[in-house]
Parts: structure tokens; C-alpha cells; sequence
């Protein structure tokens, strides 16, 4: 474990950076603006200089680079996408947040085969909305996606609002030994039963990237996509007044993020514009103090010497609403759903396979996390709801845990209507709802995509050690 690099970064904070981070500087890599056709995706091992030139690169598996590149797919045009094995072990391709076909979902066993080593499968689907999303494996995800295979997947919109730059921001933090290697062991019991596997070094787009350049009176759109497999973030813009237009892809109400901060649980996005406000030659840290104890700078907007591109912004745009079915409050049918599980938890038994166990020989098979009382093991399970197609449902999610949880459904969108016993503003849609420690949320959805659909936590290890379950439409 190196816990000395984000540390590191406390240190270089300011105008430090330059002289002593020769090796670590990197300038962002803006992600290609635009794949025509999207490529074959190959996913392999191999070695990326996660932490820069000058250093140690680091053994990974990846879509080509990490990220993968970023997929732009157009709202209701088939699109197809050959995924070849070169992996040392089976895996599979999930897009994530798109409501496609339940056979395209990418899930092994629920929804297709796994993929072998040195086999193919080809993904054909048309997206039905118009949003910022991403792709990752479904196989031992918390390993595969730990080890770097992702990427973004940008469906656009029919007019996309005018900015100057349109970028595509994926966040990840590994965990790396002194050597910049992937540290091993992968599902450690702590982080099962805890906060999942938090990583020591912070990546943006697959680097650890000290500055992204900046022009004074730009308007930048930001697609941020939290690709972590357990860290919550919540992203400040020192100095900068960001507005939210689009959650997990889904237009919502320009808003200024509560507290400034855009709260992001693994798998989550976030389409903010940006205007860049600062002076010249000035620099602004974005800041993730999710965990206050341990805080960290991400990146560092750098602003160049040039004056204003323009003194006034723009009015704020408004993206047009995707076209998702409006739950029915009057005549929708209530859920409900209580996780319980983890460390300081009050599971004392719980059903996995067809059988009843009490927590430590639970623990003993590395499961530590219950939905409605019934432990995951591996993808193919019996429905815990059986939903009617079209119809409208209100689910209640209490988290009787001390451990807060992003909740994703697959195949769907939801409305989130209540959290924390609050009124939601917006009631905006997504498909991962993060659930605070002992937290509760209603979510309304009109069950409208046929199939098995997979639930679960998105921190990948709590995934691992149980939490999940599959929702029926039929
Ligand atoms: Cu990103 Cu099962 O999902
Ligand atoms: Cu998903
Ligand atoms: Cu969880």
C-alpha cells in the first residue's frame, strides 16, 4: 500500500507543483472529441504509466488505454460493438445506464454467457436516450474494473448546447504499492464488509494529472463519471459556481449542487457546465472532501495568461428531456427493500442459496450483506420482485447499515423522490441512488423494459459480498 500519494498532493497544493513534480506533471489528455464508428473493444492486459512519465508504469487490463475510449453513439441508431477476450479470464461488457435489451446488458449468466478467454461476442442496441454513461465488465467486476476496464459512452443529444469545450472526466483512485503496482489481495474481508476497496492514488482520465489548462471566460460542459469501485466523491470547484444539467445522463433543472458540492457514488454521473471565471494566470483546485479526513485535491484548473475569451456568459441551456415514462403516483404499487449487512451491523443471519446461515458462517464464505434477507452468490438468482410490465412502482430503500450505499438498478431509469425523509428537488432521474449510512429514498419507476435486471451496490466489493438481487419484468 502507498497511503504516501495522496499525502503527496497535500504537499504540492499551490504553486509548489512545477519544480518538484517533474515526473508526476501531466497535462490532461482531452479524450477524442468524436469515434465515427465505434471500434472493436479488446479487452487485454497491459502496462500504462498511470502516475506519468518518469515513473513506474503500472500492469493493467484495459480497453486500449484506461479509460477505454469514449464510445459517441446517437440516440436511436443501432449500434454495434464486437467485444474480443483477450483477457486471461471470462469476461462480459455492461453498459451502464443505457435501457437497452435485457440480452445486450452484459450480465454473465442473467443475461448471456460469459465471454472466454480468446472468444468474441458482438453487442448490437439502440440507446434510447440522449446522456453521458459508461461501460465496464460484469465478471468479477470489482477485479476487472479494478484493474482499469472502463470507458465512457456519450450518447448525443439531437442539439447539443453550445460550449467551448465538451469533456469527458473519468475518476478513479487505485490502490498501488511503493512499485506503482496494483496491490493485492482484490476482496480483502475489510473492505467487503466495509467502505469497499479505497484506493491511494487519484486518477483523471487514467493519469494522475497535477493541471488541466484553462482559458478565462470559457464555457466548458463536464461529463463526470465516477468509475471508482468504492469512492464516494463529492467534487468542489474552488472559486467556481458550477451548475448541474444532467444526472446518470438524464436532463434535470439547471441547479447549483447542494452545499457545492456534485455528490458522485461509484457508477454515477454528473453533465455540468462550467464557465470559467477565474483571472488569468490564476489557479483553482477541484477538491474531493467526501471523507473530510482525508481530502484531496484531484486537479488543479490552470489558467493560462490570454484575457477573457468573452465577459459575459451565456444564459444557462436547458437539455431536452429524454423520453422516459412518467411514473404514476396515484395508482403506483409500493416496494420495499431494507439492506442490513457489514461491519457494526445488526445481521445476525440471512439466506444465501436456499439456506439459512448465521453471520459468521456467512463471513466465512466472504458474504456480508443482505437484501430483504437473502445473500447474493454469483448473478443467476431468483427474483426478489417480480414486477408487472408498465406498471408504475414507488420502492422504498431503508439502509439499516452503517455504510452508505449507491444503489444501481439496471435496464431502467427511476425518479428519486425522497431521500433522508427529504423531498428531492427536481426529482431528478437516474439509475443509481446513494443511499446515506442508515439512510432511506424513495425511488418511482414505470417497470416498462421486459427481463431479469440486476440491483445492486455499486461499491463493487459490497457487490461481491452479497448485495445484489434481480428484478423481474414480465
Ligand atoms: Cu455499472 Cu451492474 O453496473
Ligand atoms: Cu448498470
Ligand atoms: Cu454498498
Amino acid at each position: 500500500m502507498k497511503p504516501s500519494l495522496f499525502h503527496r498532493r497535500q504537499v504540492l497544493k499551490g504553486g509548489l507543483a512545477a519544480g518538484l513534480t517533474a515526473g508526476l506533471a501531466a497535462v490532461l489528455p482531452v479524450p477524442p472529441a468524436r469515434a465515427a464508428t465505434p471500434p472493436t473493444l479488446r479487452p487485454a492486459p497491459r502496462s500504462v504509466a498511470l502516475l506519468g512519465a518518469g515513473e513506474p508504469p503500472t500492469d493493467v487490463w484495459a480497453y486500449g488505454d484506461v479509460p477505454g475510449p469514449v464510445l459517441r453513439l446517437k440516440r436511436g441508431a443501432e449500434a454495434t460493438i464486437r467485444v474480443e477476450n483477450a483477457l486471461p479470464e471470462p469476461t462480459t461488457v455492461h453498459w451502464h445506464g443505457l435501457r437497452i435489451a435485457n440480452a445486450m446488458d452484459g450480465v454473465p449468466e442473467l443475461t448471456q454467457a460469459p465471454i472466454p478467454p480468446g472468444g468474441a461476442f458482438t453487442y448490437r442496441f439502440t440507446p434510447p436516450d440522449a446522456g453521458t454513461f459508461w461501460y465496464h465488465p460484469h465478471v468479477r467486476s470489482a477485479v476487472q474494473v479494478g484493474r482499469g476496464l472502463y470507458g465512457a459512452l456519450v450518447v448525443d443529444e439531437d442539439a447539443p448546447p453550445p460550449v467551448d469545450r465538451d469533456q469527458v472526466w473519468v475518476l478513479d483512485d487505485w490502490r498501488l504499492t511503493d512499485e506503482a503496482a496494483i496491490a493485492e489481495p482484490f476482496g480483502h474481508m475489510m473492505d467487503l464488509t466495509h467502505a469497499g476497496r479505497l484506493g491511494n492514488v487519484p486518477t483523471l482520465n487514467g493519469r494522475l494529472v497535477e493541471t488541466v489548462p484553462a482559458r478565462a471566460g470559457e464555457r466548458w460542459r463536464l461529463r463526470l463519471v465516477n468509475v471508482a469501485n468504492a469512492r464516494i466523491m463529492a467534487l468542489r470547484f474552488t472559486g467556481h459556481a458550477p451548475t448541474v444539467i444532467a444526472l446518470d445522463g438524464h436532463p434535470v433543472a439547471p441547479h447549483a449542487p447542494a452545499e457545492g458540492r456534485i455528490l458522485l457514488g461509484p457508477g454515477m454521473r454528473a453533465d455540468v457546465i462550467l464557465d470559467l471565471t477565474g483571472e488569468p494566470g490564476s489557479a483553482h483546485a477541484v477538491v474531493d472532501d467526501f471523507y473530510p479526513r482525508q481530502a484531496y485535491r484531484v486537479v488543479d484548473l490552470a489558467y493560462g495568461p490570454e484575457p477573457a475569451v468573452r465577459q459575459d456568459a451565456a444564459p444557462l441551456p436547458t437539455l431536452a428531456a429524454n423520453s422516459l415514462a412518467e411514473p404514476d403516483l396515484a395508482k403506483a404499487r409500493p416496494l420495499d427493500l431494507t439492506i442490513t449487512g457489514g461491519a457494526m451491523g445488526t445481521l445476525r443471519q440471512a439466506v444465501l442459496k436456499g439456506e439459512s446461515l448465521d453471520i459468521r458462517a456467512l463471513v466465512q464464505k466472504g458474504k456480508a450483506w443482505a437484501l430483504n434477507g437473502v445473500v447474493a452468490d454469483g448473478m443467476k438468482m431468483p427474483p426478489l420482485f417480480t414486477l408487472d410490465r408498465g406498471q408504475s412502482y414507488v420502492m422504498r430503500l431503508v439502509n439499516d447499515t452503517g455504510w452508505p450505499h449507491p444503489m444501481h438498478l439496471h435496464g431502467h431509469a427511476f425518479r428519486i423522490l425522497r431521500q433522508g425523509g427529504k423531498d428531492v428537488p427536481h426529482r431528478p432521474w437516474a439509475d443509481t441512488v446513494l443511499l446515506a449510512a442508515r439512510g432511506t429514498a424513495d425511488i418511482a419507476l414505470v417497470a416498462d423494459n421486459p427481463g431479469d435486471w440486476l440491483f445492486h451496490c455499486h461499491i463493487l466489493e459490497h457487490h461481491q459480498a452479497g448485495m445484489a438481487c434481480v428484478v423481474r419484468v414480465a
